[in-house]
């Protein structure tokens, strides 16, 4: 018994070895001011703070990888992360975004941090500078909302609302 235990942890200790190898590729562009959404809205610097504390890693092209992402299947579950949080919301990308959806993000990301979503749990876990204080969240739901409200005063309503069937 105690032999098939031995091979059992040698078999699986190559496994994880094995596992190194395969790595996925680093989510690191660099930053493009012509679409970049701090580079566009030049929010105030603790809003800024958040965002690129709280989000970017996540939301952007510019993920700063902590030293755990090296391990697998650690870094592919980062990377996976990352692959949805961007078809979500990718700021680095925000210019290229219609004015619609800039809307709906807009209001959504109100949405995920007034309920806690946002930053991901788990990413405040591992990230202690990344959990939103009180006065954090206030002033990012204060700031985020009026960047809507400056969208709607500029913007035809009609350019904002989803187009009606035609029927
Ligand atoms: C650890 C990675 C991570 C971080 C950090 C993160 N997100 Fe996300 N986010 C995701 C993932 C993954 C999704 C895709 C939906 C899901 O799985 O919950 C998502 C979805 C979203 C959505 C779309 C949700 C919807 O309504 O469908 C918004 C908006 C959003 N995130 C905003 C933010 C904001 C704002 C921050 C920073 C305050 C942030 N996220 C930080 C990973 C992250």
């Amino acid at each position: 018994m105690k032999k098939i235990v031995r091979w059992a942890l040698i078999v699986i200790a190559a496994g994880f070895v094995v596992l190194q190898f395969f790595r996925s590729p680093k989510n690191s562009a660099p930053a493009d001011p012509a679409v970049d959404f701090i580079a566009q809205y030049h929010p105030p610097a603790d809003v800024e703070n958040v965002l690129r504390v709280g989000c970017y890693d996540c939301h952007s092209n510019e993920t700063r990888y902590p030293w755990y992402a090296e391990v697998q299947p650690v870094g592919w579950w980062l990377n996976e992360h990352i692959k949805n949080a961007k078809g979500e919301v990718n700021f680095s990308e925000w210019g290229s975004y219609r004015v619609r959806r800039k809307f709906k993000k807009l209001e959504e990301m109100m949405t995920q941090v007034q309920k806690g979503e946002m930053p991901l749990p788990s990413y405040q876990l591992l990230h202690g500078d990344a959990k939103l204080s009180a006065e954090q969240t206030r002033r990012f739901l204060e700031w985020v909302g009026a960047m809507r409200d400056t969208i709607k005063a500029t913007t035809p309503a009609d350019s904002l609302a989803r187009p009606r069937p035609t029927s």
